[in-house]
């Protein structure tokens, strides 16, 4: 039989209740250094409540250098995990797969959230020095970056630890997906791609050397995840920058089994993020499933697609036609917390989800 979008989906012993995915958002809302607050749970806790089979945080810092902005998540200390706890156990009450992104935000760090311009902070304005592969800060077009220190071997060496650190910290706070974020122009993406990786040491060069440490990181996360647990990358399939040498769809295709072979069990396909030039010629419906496609071509992992996904029989049919085996929506979600299980109205899907026990009286049950 065709999976359809409310299929269960069973990855290494892991049961998710169907294949809708609430994409990381970062809410720019943690009060203190990286400690999640009642908006987190709350927030996360509605998407849950929403019927999506897996809610994934906000990119969580494994270190503090490695976040936007001084509001977002953090998993660098046994507190950030005692905080998350609730979240990651009331999502699990409702059903859905809790997961978490771990993230560093490399050059692209410190800055002010979006409603304040998303601008760089200095260090003298509560923001620091970003950390980067080559000492190339991210160019900004109307303000001054924060100074951007290369990492040397010491610092690499750290930050993989920090991934480990914070994967294992994730574990006990109770996620059952760990989520390595190498998209979006941070530090991950930023050793992969050729525009931000100028270094000639055995991490960076030709692709084996770019491709390192996101390779490094995911095979060290996945020797801490348990093996009933699964992994996800994210990565973005190509810089949109035509016109230099970048990182494009193909070398995306040939990432995607070495980071199955590292241990990665889903390739979350996004794309962009690295440099200011690029153009996306039409962010509309879909825009990035191509690519999920061509990955998924490349590699036995899964695949899931994310960008444009707002309809439900659209994210139905990317699933029924095998275009991807998760649609992972981000902006629906905000505008609706209750998307999956407005889809499984939509859809004929009724008996397969539940609505809370709480809420039937509103649904005719
Ligand atoms: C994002 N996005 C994002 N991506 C990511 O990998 N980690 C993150 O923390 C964030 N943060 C974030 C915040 C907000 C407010 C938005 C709108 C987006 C990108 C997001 O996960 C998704 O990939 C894109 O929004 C495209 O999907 P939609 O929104 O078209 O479904």
């Amino acid at each position: 039989m065709t999976d359809d979008l409310f299929a269960p989906l069973s990855i290494r012993g892991t049961e998710i209740r169907n294949r809708v995915m609430v994409s990381p958002m970062c809410q720019y809302s943690c009060e203190r250094d990286g400690l999640a607050t009642d908006w987190h749970e709350t927030h996360l806790g509605s998407r849950a409540t929403g019927g999506a089979g897996i809610v994934m945080t906000e990119a969580t810092a494994v270190e503090p250098r490695g976040r936007i902005s001084p509001n977002d998540l953090g998993i660098w200390s046994d507190d950030h995990a005692d905080a998350l706890a609730p979240v990651a156990d009331f999502v699990s009450e409702r059903g859905a797969t809790p997961a978490i992104q771990l993230a560093h935000a490399g050059r692209k760090a410190s800055k002010t959230p979006p409603w304040d311009g998303s601008e760089p902070l200095q260090p003298d304005e509560g923001g620091w020095e970003t950390v980067a592969p080559s000492a190339e800060p991210y160019p900004y077009a109307d303000d001054e970056p924060p100074r951007t220190a290369r990492m040397d071997e010491d610092d690499i060496e750290a930050v993989v630890d920090a991934f480990v650190a914070g994967a294992e910290r994730a574990l006990d706070a109770g996620f059952e997906i760990a989520e390595v974020h190498a998209a979006h122009g941070y530090l991950l993406h930023e050793f992969l791609s050729p525009v931000t990786n100028h270094r000639d040491d055995e991490y960076g060069g030709d692709f084996e050397s770019r491709t390192r440490l996101v390779r490094e990181i995911t095979a060290a996360v996945r020797e801490v995840w348990p093996g009933d647990k699964p992994v996800f990358v994210r990565v973005s399939a190509t810089d949109w920058l035509p016109d230099r040498e970048s990182w494009t769809v193909e070398d995306t295709a040939e990432l995607a089994p070495l980071l199955a072979e590292a241990g990665a069990d889903l390739v979350d396909v996004s794309s962009g993020g690295i440099h200011p030039d690029q153009r996306v010629p039409d962010a509309g419906a879909n825009y990035q499933v191509p690519y999920a496609e061509r990955v998924g071509e490349a590699t036995e992992a899964l695949v899931g697609a994310v960008g444009g996904i707002t309809e439900p029989k659209q994210a139905d049919a990317l699933i029924r036609n095998d275009r991807a085996d998760l649609a992972i929506v981000g902006r629906e979600h905000l505008r609706d917390p209750y998307f999956a299980l407005h889809a499984a109205e939509e859809l004929g899907a009724d008996e397969r989800v539940e609505w809370p026990i709480q809420y039937r009286r509103a649904v005719g049950k």
